[in-house]
């Protein structure tokens, strides 16, 4: 494959031997083929009857969850085509928070049409071209319908983020999660004019094994997984002035082996003294800056704990990094590196430093900063699994609520908003010629996979749900949808599934780029390295087991 043979008879060599080829419609199928196992793999978890997926990596870990991104990550995906779809969950993810199955399956759908198109023989650029102006006219769609959200009132937040978890293993507790996640959201918020300043890294995340996730709770500040270091400091600290420390509190051991001869009991003791004085003036300046709490990122030496307490001091070592960082723009602080360089403007202040019980171990809350953009929700699941998923959940609803108030527009869900959009992709089609109609009319088709995936989850009939959906929207009934939970087809804005405008934006996007990109490519060159192993029949060689097992024909990669 890597060589042409000139007329001469004289092989002309290009590519490296071993390396592999395919091209035309045998690359597109096989790329086309691969993207739609992936899709195929995360259908059955979307929605709020959907299943949940077990991963297991390769240390024996396991996973469970719903989240379309999380499945995707852990999938560990060889095939060239199929990583793309991967990377559209990653997109999505970063962009919007939510809607990653949803991506990835509209994405699917829409190779799955292309490539029937392709076999009808209409040319994969004209399909592109369809796509394209389909996308269009789906943005504009769903601008046009979406529904302005006050954001004086929280109900619409409230009800987005609950939605998103309704999908997940909490959603029994969505209601109840859902009023932090919005409380939380809106203490961070930062007003500019009429537009909202957000940051989701402002609101920590906090797990703590507990008895349900009741237990979860909102804390004005910041939670240390840490216990103040001496049993003799002071277990809470008001009006705390804190010095956060990125330098070790004892005696730096030297990189070489020092060797000391000692001849005489007194130079033991004069030893020791030194080592002594040492610790003594590190504590002393703390305490001359005017320092009450010590938050130490490296060790804090037990002559110098002793010290500390002495002085009433509170102190705790070997904080995470991103958690001095946090604490820094939480309290006002400034890090230290260099203990001779501290001065006073360098402490933060927050109003409580307190060490409390949490379960069978001991957290030091930092409550009241000068900064009240930094909260807290303490996660308290009834196992570490569980704990995992609601900070998954979680951060998925405060992406929906940052979402909101950045572009407070909102559509409700039940695949109302994809079926108005088919029903006005299907009508711009008509307008079209032949073969652009065709993939315009494809696009339309592929949006319908939604309810299909909505309604195959909840064990309903999807052919029955779709071709009512249709005719009701062919009647006007812009927000009819399916609500899974009660299994009816109805009008979705009077119920409480709300999604943002903006998340379903970039669903659109974030697909339509990821099968047009898969799409355009004709030629597909791999080195031997990466040739995958030989594929068992059957497709998926197990979740987090690699992909290895792509279909027959995957023998190029
Ligand atoms: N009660 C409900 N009835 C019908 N559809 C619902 C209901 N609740 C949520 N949905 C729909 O479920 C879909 C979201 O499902 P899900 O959260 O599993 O996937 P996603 O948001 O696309 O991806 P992920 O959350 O994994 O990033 C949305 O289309 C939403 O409208
Ligand atoms: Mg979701």
């Amino acid at each position: 494959m890597s060589s042409n043979i000139q007329p001469g008879g004289v092989p002309v060599l290009v590519l490296k031997e071993g390396t592999s080829r395919s091209r035309g419609h045998e690359a597109q199928h096989t790329n086309i083929e691969a993207a739609k196992i992936v899709a195929e793999s995360v259908r059955s978890a979307l929605g709020p009857k959907g299943m949940d997926k077990m991963l297991v990596d390769n240390f024996g870990d396991v996973t469970i969850t719903s989240d379309g991104a999380t499945i995707m990550k852990e999938m560990d995906v060889q095939n060239p085509a199929a990583k793309m779809l991967v990377e559209v969950s990653k997109v999505q993810d970063n962009e919007a928070g939510d809607g990653t199955t949803s991506a990835v399956i509209i994405a699917g759908e829409l190779l799955t049409k292309a490539e029937e198109l392709i076999q009808k023989g209409i040319h994969p650029t004209v399909i592109i071209d369809g796509y394209r102006l389909a996308q269009e006219k789906a943005l504009q769609t769903v601008e046009k319908i979406a529904l302005p959200v006050d954001l004086k009132k929280q109900d619409f937040l409230k009800k987005a983020a609950a939605t998103s978890m309704a999908s997940k293993l909490v959603a029994e507790y969505k209601e109840y999660l859902a009023d932090i996640v919005v409380k939380a959201m809106l203490l961070v918020a930062e007003k500019e004019g009429t537009k909202y300043k957000v940051d989701v890294d402002d609101v920590r995340v906090e797990k703590k094994t507990g008895e349900s996730l009741k237990g979860t709770s909102l804390i004005n500040g910041i939670v240390l997984d840490k216990e103040i270091v001496h049993s003799g400091m002071p277990k809470r600290v008001e009006k705390a002035k804190i010095a956060l420390l990125d330098a070790a509190l004892e005696i730096e051991k030297g990189d070489y082996d020092a060797k000391i001869n000692i001849e005489q009991p007194e130079q033991i003791e004069a030893f020791l003294k030194q080592e002594e004085i040492t610790i003594k003036a590190m504590v002393d300046k703390l305490v001359a800056v005017g320092a009450n709490v010590v938050i130490c990122q490296k060790g804090i030496d037990d002559l110098a704990q002793h010290f500390m307490s002495r002085k009433g001091m509170a102190a705790v070592r070997r904080a995470k990094k991103s958690d001095m960082e946090k604490l820094a723009k939480a309290t006002g602080g400034k890090i230290v590196t260099n203990l001779d360089d501290i001065a006073a403007s360098d402490l933060g202040y927050a109003a409580l430093v307190e060490e409390r019980k949490i379960a069978e171990d001991k957290m030091t809350f930092i409550e009241g900063a000068k900064n009240p953009k930094a909260v807290t929700i303490l996660v308290r699941g009834s196992s570490p699994r569980m704990n995992n998923e609601t900070e998954r959940s979680i951060h998925d609803a405060l992406c929906v609520v940052r979402d909101l108030l950045q572009e407070p527009k909102i559509l409700a869900g039940g695949s109302a908003p994809e079926m108005e959009m088919s029903k006005v992709i299907r009508k711009y089609a008509e307008s079209l010629p032949g073969r652009e109609q065709l993939a315009v009319k494809a696009f339309a088709e592929a949006l319908e996979v939604l309810t299909i995936t909505l309604s195959e989850n909840a064990g309903l009939d999807p052919i029955d749900v779709l071709s009512d959906l249709r005719s009701r929207h062919e009647k006007g009934e812009t927000w009819a949808g399916i609500e899974v939970l009660s299994g009816k087809v109805q009008d979705m804005s009077k119920t409480d599934v709300f999604e943002p405008l903006t998340v379903k934006k970039q669903i659109l996007k974030s697909a339509t780029e990821a099968a047009m990109m898969i799409l355009k490519i004709d030629d597909v060159i791999a080195s031997q390295k990466m040739k995958s192993p030989p594929m068992p029949p059957g497709g998926m060689g197990g979740m987090g087991g690699g992909m290895g097992g792509m279909p027959g024909g995957m023998g190029g990669f």
